[in-house]
């Protein structure tokens, strides 16, 4: 394996026949043509998708890298190291560690970050929207068209408060331009009355998360709406495919909100098959800290993500003082 020392810097290069440029961090290097986005460094090269590519490296730079790995699929991704990110190919992949042909470099969040959101918005066009499922959005392929900065630069609403009590965001509807899912026709609008004694109506406050989550037009992308101390609730709405395969420096709990969700369960460092499962309504699951996970959800669905935000469950998992799964039967 190839560890580069200094921090590299990003590079831009021109334009290539399809209208895209290219760009270098350290010895990585990216380039697109109408149909894929190629990553080489000096001991091989990677093909993939352009739209798989986009999906993916747009959760990557909305979450700031998120908790622990982010595989683009099973060669390429990143690591979070929370102010340093080891942009990977090859290093959690078995065959690719065995012939000694894997490659990482780290580098600082603010560099890599601006890399990857120039990547993205060179190679995104018009029409195409990496959050939106496959049915609601124009086609990533193509000779360069256009862009769509204002899709990849949305940012999640981080809740102030409790969502619904003054001071928050308004709850989405109608009027607001937040329409219902066409797959959550069916999902009661009905918000729950509240009666608080006088003096607290500013601090008791309910809303219905199923009618809020309906009206989300983005998928795979966990929000942030309550927050207890390191205690976060993350719900999302899942359709097609999860972007990226995510490698947990933590365990992290699944509630399966509503429909079904398919996860394939791997080893974390090697990618070895793990666990297929199957999460239908009012499933419950613990995801351990040292597997990578995919979900499959054949139609939108709803899934509560809570996630333990602490800085420090990294460093006692992998010192071995705590467990790797959060829970024994
Ligand atoms: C996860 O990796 O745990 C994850 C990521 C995005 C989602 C759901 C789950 O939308
Ligand atoms: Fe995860």
């Amino acid at each position: 394996m190839t560890l580069t020392g200094a921090t590299p810097h990003g590079e831009v290069h021109e334009p290539n026949e399809f209208g895209y440029k290219s760009f270098s961090l350290g010895e990585f290097h990216f380039s697109r043509d109408e149909y894929f986005a190629y990553v080489r460094w000096p001991t091989g090269h990677h093909v993939m998708s352009a739209d798989a590519f986009l999906r993916a490296l747009q959760r990557d730079v909305a979450w700031e890298f998120f908790y622990g790995i982010v595989n683009f699929d099973g060669v390429v991704g990143t690591v979070n190291h929370y102010g340093t990110v080891d942009l990977f190919a090859g290093r959690y992949n078995d065959a690719y560690r065995r012939a000694e042909l894997d490659h990482v470099e780290n580098i600082e969040t603010p560099v890599i970050k601006a890399t990857f959101a120039a990547i993205l918005s060179d190679w995104t066009n018009e029409g195409f929207d990496p959050f939106a499922s496959p049915e609601e959005t124009g086609s990533a392929f193509g000779p360069k068209n256009g862009d769509n900065d204002a899709a990849i630069t949305r940012h999640r609403v981080t809740a102030q408060r409790m969502v619904s009590l003054p001071g928050d965001e308004p709850l989405r509807n109608d009027d607001n331009g937040h329409p219902v899912n066409r797959m959550f026709a069916d999902v009661d609008q009905d918000e729950p009355e509240v009666y608080a004694e006088p003096g607290f109506e500013a601090e008791v406050g309910s809303f219905n998360l199923f009618a809020y989550l309906s009206r989300s037009p983005v998928t795979w992308n966990p929000s942030v709406v309550s927050v207890c101390r390191e205690s976060l609730y993350c719900p999302t709405t899942e359709e097609y495919i999860l972007p990226i395969i995510h490698g947990n420096d933590r365990a992290e709990w699944f509630v399966q909100l509503s429909d079904e969700i398919t996860w394939d369960v791997e080893d974390r460092d090697t990618g070895r098959k793990r666990a297929k499962v199957v999460m239908k309504a009012g499933d419950v699951a613990a995801m351990p800290s040292d597997i990578r996970h995919q979900g499959y959800s054949p139609k939108r669905s709803m899934l509560l993500v809570w996630e333990n935000a602490s800085l420090k469950i990294p460093q006692l998992i992998s010192s071995g003082q705590f467990p790797t799964q959060p829970v024994d039967f």
